[in-house]
């Protein structure tokens, strides 16, 4: 039996974090949940207090934890992962959720990804790897970009904006002048991944993994574009909903079979046990699954979908997970539909020259039966909420039916007022 934990630390600050305190509070042998560096929205949650500092310094997140010793850690976002603030935290005798910088490569390089894939048998989609810009140039040369696409892929994480799914060779090749050698692009990398494009329709699954064994957490589909019917740039994702019925029993089965279990076995082989999060988007078109990419910790705002739909105290697991100790039996779900739509600040997403409408003040309102709101980038200022981020808030509302989740949910949304708020109105549609 793994102790109770009655206090942990939660690293991280958005809607994400925001939703994992909310269902860590509910537990009921919780006691206290600092969240470092967390926000005034996660500090409105019971039991919950904000520690000011950086997460992704691991000798300062190990100097707090050994302060506040915690019966459990747990890692938000990818950038502390990243930097080893795990390594760290084990290093000191800690217990966390979440994985090491070298399991963590199953998101924070793209390369380590793709070849793990190819090595442990993983569908993925066909690639090949450039170290230099002039390699590079020659592959896209070659390429037969007619026949079958070409998606251009930066190594390491670059915040959503190192995938261009690109339509032409001219296109390719600008991408790849931007990432490897252009001084205004955001992006920069040294290496390069060039891959085929694959179609169908995209889904994220989830499962919770101790190192050795995993359980399967659930599925959502989110919306990445900033407008309706996938118009306009990518962002961190605008909303999204839990997928019923689809992908079928035998889609959900291969997964469970042909991804998850051989990346733990992968892993292990590795001498790099995977803890924590494991999250894999994929492409399925009828049977046939592929993997897009893996990420090491929750979504956002794929979180704000799932824990509401898991019914039980999900803190036992957590700690099940982070000491190796993982049960056979995944978590129940609610028989309801989650559906989530996120409201934006006007310009979101920010891109160069571009400002954000930000320090407009906001009225939030009290969430109703079945519907949860989640604050990303709010701050009170004199007592009154103002915006101060891209994603700003986002409201989550359970239904027997899609129909009535989705009602559910943008009658709360239009209830949210600020200056500039923006918002998909076809989630779910
Ligand atoms: P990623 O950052 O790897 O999730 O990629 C961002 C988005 O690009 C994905 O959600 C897909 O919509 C798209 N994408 C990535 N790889 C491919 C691919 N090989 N074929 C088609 N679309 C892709
Ligand atoms: N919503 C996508 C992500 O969290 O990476």
């Amino acid at each position: 039996m793994t102790e109770t934990v009655k206090t942990i630390l939660l690293l991280g600050s958005g809607g994400r974090e925001h939703a994992l305190a909310w269902k860590m509070a509910q537990s009921p042998a919780v006691t206290k949940i600092w969240a470092l560096p967390g926000s005034d929205g996660i500090a409105t949650v019971e039991k919950t207090e904000c520690i000011a500092g950086n997460a992704t310094d691991p000798a300062f997140v190990v100097k707090t934890a050994q302060q506040l010793k915690p019966d459990l850690i747990f890692i938000g976002p990818e950038t502390p992962l990243a930097a080893g603030v795990v390594d760290a935290l084990e290093a000191a005798g800690l217990s966390v959720m979440g994985p090491r910088k070298a399991a963590a490569q199953l998101e924070s390089s793209k390369i380590f990804s793709k070849e793990f894939m190819t090595e442990f048998g993983i569908p993925t989609a066909p690639f090949k790897v450039a170290d230099t810009y002039d390699e590079a140039i020659t592959l896209c040369e070659k390429w037969d970009i007619e026949g079958k696409g070409i998606v251009i892929k930066a190594d390491g994480l670059a915040a959503g904006k190192g995938v261009v799914v690109t339509h032409d060779r001219a296109e390719a090749l600008k991408t790849l002048h931007d990432f490897m050698v252009n001084p205004a692009c955001s992006v920069k990398t040294e290496r390069i991944l060039l891959e085929e494009k694959i179609t169908g329709k995209e889904v994220s699954a989830f499962a919770l993994c101790d190192g050795k064994t995993f359980l399967p957490l659930g599925y959502a589909c989110d919306y990445k574009r900033v407008n309706d019917n996938d118009q306009g740039p990518n962002t961190g994702g605008m909303g999204g909903y839990a997928p019923k019925g689809w992908p079928s029993d035998k889609a959900r089965q291969f997964i469970q079979e042909h991804v998850f279990r051989p990346v733990m076995a992968g892993m292990q082989e590795l001498k790099t046990p995977f803890k924590g999060i494991l999250f894999a988007g994929l492409m399925i078109e009828g049977d046939n699954v592929k993997v897009i990419e893996f990420n090491t910790r929750f979504g956002d705002p794929e979180t704000q979908i799932l824990l509401p739909l898991i019914a039980e105290d999900i803190v036992p697991l957590f700690a099940q997970a982070a000491a190796g100790k993982l049960g056979a039996t995944p978590p129940s779900l609610r028989n309801s539909h989650a559906l989530h739509v996120v409201l934006t600040s006007e310009g979101y997403p920010e891109t160069l020259g571009t400002g954000m409408r930000l320090g407009e003040k906001m009225d939030i309102p009290a969430a109703p039966d079945n519907t949860l709101l989640f604050i990303s980038g709010a701050k009170k200022k004199n007592d009154q909420w103002v915006n101060n981020g891209g994603r700003v808030i986002g409201v989550t509302a359970l239904g027997a039916t899609m129909d009535e989740a989705r009602a559910r949910a943008y009658a709360t949304v239009e209830k949210i007022h600020f200056q500039g708020a923006h918002w998909r109105k076809d989630i779910g549609r």
